[in-house]
């Protein structure tokens, strides 16, 4: 006997836009994410632009990610840009300290990071070094990718074979400077961050959106200072990380990525679920200091982190991707529409080859994980506006606990459409919601699901589509209502016309 949901969907409602900025990625020069990534072997027999692996590209193409985060993470505060640029023989080499301690050979450096960036019709979102480098060396970053002027900024890019500046947006100062960025007190960082802002200029055309490097989970403190400290005119956005460790310890094993019971993949579930306190949180003493919302809350590291795959290199981060990991997508995507009012931008760690990926590549080949799918599901919320969803979610019980089984969002876009979007945590029951119509009436409905047999099921480059999306029949569409019948461990995405 499924539970019963009851709730109203009214699209008189919809007022606030779910950024399409919420679907953003990252791509840190981190184990074999930019290397061996985006970025392969000049004699490596896969279709190419230069370097970069155009299968990979067409996949990401699709699902339209509107922005990608570079260079890191912590590589950012140890990265200088001018050893990125100029004929890749003569870039100087480094050790990458935070990840493996591998050489560096700084290949894959700005031109090529925006010539990705132009291939995938997406905007960068660049990651200043606050840690280890100047006020001068980020303001030359800035010039040398902004200004339009004469100067030895603006030739040394012409020398390098780009005349028109790149007009970069997204700027962050720092990242994680309570810890890997420089072991900062917010006071002290909110010093530093408005003397880096003021000299990361705002060139014709293109005005930054600059972000500081804000809180670690729940280090309210951090937002509080940084929100007190820093003039609203001075910040487009502050930073919030946050992953989902299955035993909730950085200490030890985080748990397998592709091995858990039911008791393990509940309390994973319960930390996704954490979310949502923290938003609520952070937004708060944002709008203390931030009533009209001028400030964007911007999650722009999140997803699930656990052990790597056996047999791999442990400072590279590589982990395989299961239903679970879509079901923590789908519920973290939600969670963030829903609070979209802030919630302005996140981005996903990382896009390929480690933690939550979207894409593993292995030599040749290449496959799409089940997180992926649900980006593909959830498209059609990107920039259209919030409907509000309140209903009461039945409980999905382990032992004497218990977290929400069903979470959701929904969206209308600027065709008219109906976008609503649904995860079923839980592995035992299906649940059925009654969806009352308001406003906009609708003829149509269309869906897809996200589903398999197990939350540990995944795509291997032997069985590539073992986690796929499959037409949805479980909704059906009567005059002002939407019944919909929710199975276990499913995402499901629906379409009204
Ligand atoms: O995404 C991996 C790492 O996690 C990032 O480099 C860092 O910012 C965070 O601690």
């Amino acid at each position: 006997n499924a539970q019963v949901v009851t709730t109203t969907l009214n699209t008189y409602e919809a007022k606030t836009t779910i950024s399409k900025h919420i679907y953003g990625h990252f791509a840190e020069h981190l184990g074999r994410c930019i290397y061996d990534g985006f970025w392969v072997d000049e004699k490596m027999d896969v279709k190419k632009q230069g370097r970069i692996r155009l299968d990979v590209v067409e996949a990401l193409k699709k699902i339209k990610i509107p922005n990608l985060r570079w260079p890191g993470g912590c590589f950012a505060d140890e990265y200088h840009w001018r050893d990125g640029i100029g004929k890749p023989a003569d870039r100087p080499k480094m050790v990458n300290t935070n990840w493996g301690g591998v050489s560096e050979d700084n290949s894959f450096g700005t031109h090529e990071f925006l010539e990705l960036c132009g291939l995938l019709n997406t905007e960068p979102y660049v990651a200043g070094n606050v840690g280890s480098g100047t006020v001068e060396e980020m303001a030359k970053w800035v010039e040398y990718l902004n200004s339009p002027a004469q100067s030895t900024m603006t030739e040394l890019r012409r020398q390098n074979g780009r005349q028109q500046p790149w007009k970069v947006t997204y700027w962050g100062v720092g990242n994680e400077s309570w810890g890997c960025g420089g072991n900062m007190t917010p006071e002290y960082y909110a010093d530093l961050y408005k003397r880096y802002a003021t000299y990361a200029r705002n060139y014709p055309g293109a005005p930054l959106k600059k972000i500081a490097s804000g809180a670690n989970s729940d280090d309210y403190r951090w937002t509080e200072v940084l929100m007190k400290n820093i003039p609203r005119n001075q910040m487009w956005g502050v930073t919030l990380h946050y992953y989902t460790l299955p035993t909730g310890n950085w200490s030890g094993s985080k748990g397998s990525a592709t091995a858990f019971n039911e008791q393990e993949y509940f309390k994973t579930m319960k930390n996704c679920l954490h979310m949502e306190e923290l938003v609520q949180k952070h937004s708060a003493i944002m709008d203390k200091y931030d009533k009209e919302k001028r400030v964007a809350l911007v999650v722009d590291e999140w997803g699930i982190w656990t052990d790597v795959e056996p047999g791999t290199n442990p400072g590279f981060l590589y982990q395989q991707n299961s239903l679970r990991d879509a079901l923590i997508a789908g519920t973290t995507l939600n969670i963030f529409n829903n609070h979209a009012d802030r919630v302005k931008m996140a981005n996903l760690a990382q896009t390929v080859n480690v933690l939550q990926s979207i894409v593993l590549t292995k030599g040749k080949e290449m496959l799409l994980t089940p997180t992926y799918h649900v980006f593909d599901l959830f498209m059609g919320h990107m920039d259209a506006k919030l409907v509000p969803m309140n209903f009461t979610t039945p409980d999905y019980t382990n032992g004497n606990e218990k977290i929400p089984a069903v979470n959701a969002s929904a969206s209308l876009d600027s065709n008219g459409k109906m976008h609503i979007t649904l995860v079923n945590i839980d592995a035992g029951k299906d649940i059925a919601l009654n969806i009352s119509l308001k406003g906009k009436s609708y003829k149509k409905v269309n869906g897809r699901i996200l589903t398999s047999r197990s939350f540990t099921d995944i795509n291997t480059f032997d069985n590539k589509n073992k986690v796929i999306p499959a037409a949805f029949n479980g909704a059906t569409i009567g005059k002002g209502s939407l019944n919909i019948k929710l199975p276990r461990l499913s995402v499901v995405s629906i379409e009204l016309e």
